[in-house]
């Protein structure tokens, strides 16, 4: 993400029209048809983050910086992703920030991966492992585009076979199996890491946190988020109709080095 303050070719612009919003790389020459009209991409060029601009029938279109739940929402996606709801509280709880160490498993379509990335630099790292092949090209040019390569190691890799690393400060799995990286999970930790699974139903909670159990984790916690926007209109505030149930369990321990009694 650019932090210009001019928009150039290339850069990504979200335009919002009317609570509606469309995030677009800025390429010359390219004409987007929208239920609003049409908007010729080469009049946004030179222009700033937060300028107006109107379609070709007259509707008012705001240019903003896109954010990291845009980017998340946006990634061009071939397997289920990490909510912007929880990635919140997995960056926050994972203590995931500048020069962190973190191992992910599986890539998916990288929608986790670029949000990690970002929060890591500029001198962290992501070591992110996926079995299949399609998912981790689809992971790199996603975390491409955002413009955030450099901080991720992609890895060919069944993570449930071994974590290569030492001394990892967050370890974050999104698989189907999360128990069976447990073990590993506990070599590859350095004191006082964490270990964080994010798991759809609750049997499979059920089993990775026998594991965590068995080795040495300790502060195990398990929770959901929910999200709930609300209409505000004086005398008919309420929140609205719609909202993105239940997505992920997530499970959240730290490794220490002994486990008294
Ligand atoms: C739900 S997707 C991950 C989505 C990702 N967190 C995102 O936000 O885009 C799960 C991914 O894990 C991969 N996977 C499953 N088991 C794995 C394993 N043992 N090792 C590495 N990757 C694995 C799958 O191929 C799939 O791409």
């Amino acid at each position: 993400m650019s932090l210009k303050d001019v928009i150039d070719k290339g850069d990504k612009v979200l335009l919002y029209c009317n609570g509606k919003k469309f995030l677009v790389s800025v390429e010359p020459g390219r004409v987007l048809h929208t239920h609003i009209g049409m908007i010729n991409l080469d009049e946004i060029i030179g222009k700033r983050y937060g300028d107006l601009i109107t379609t070709h029938i007259g509707e008012r279109v705001y240019l903003l910086r896109p954010n990291l739940a845009d980017y998340v929402l946006n990634v061009k996606r071939r397997t289920q992703i990490v909510y912007p709801k929880d990635i919140g509280i997995i960056l926050l709880l994972g203590r995931v920030g500048p020069g962190s160490i973190v191992v992910e498993g599986g890539s998916g379509s990288g929608a986790l991966t670029g949000v990690l990335a970002y929060m890591v630099r500029p001198n962290g790292k992501v070591f992110s492992y996926e079995v299949r092949e399609e998912f981790l090209k689809l992971a790199k040019r996603n975390v491409e585009k955002l413009g955030v390569s450099d901080y991720v190691i992609f890895k060919h890799k069944d993570i449930t076979k071994g974590i290569d690393e030492r001394n990892i400060d967050t370890i974050i799995l999104d698989i189907a199996a999360p128990w069976l990286v447990v073990e590993h999970a506990a070599k590859a930790l350095k004191g006082g890491g964490y270990f964080i699974s994010l798991s759809p139903t609750v049997d499979q909670v059920e089993k990775t946190v026998g594991e965590l159990r068995k080795y040495n984790f300790i502060d195990i916690s398990v929770l959901e988020t929910f999200v709930r926007y609300w209409k505000i209109k004086e005398g008919e505030s309420r929140p609205l109709t719609f909202m993105v149930g239940h997505t992920e369990f997530i499970v959240f321990a730290r490794k220490v080095f002994e486990i008294e009694g």
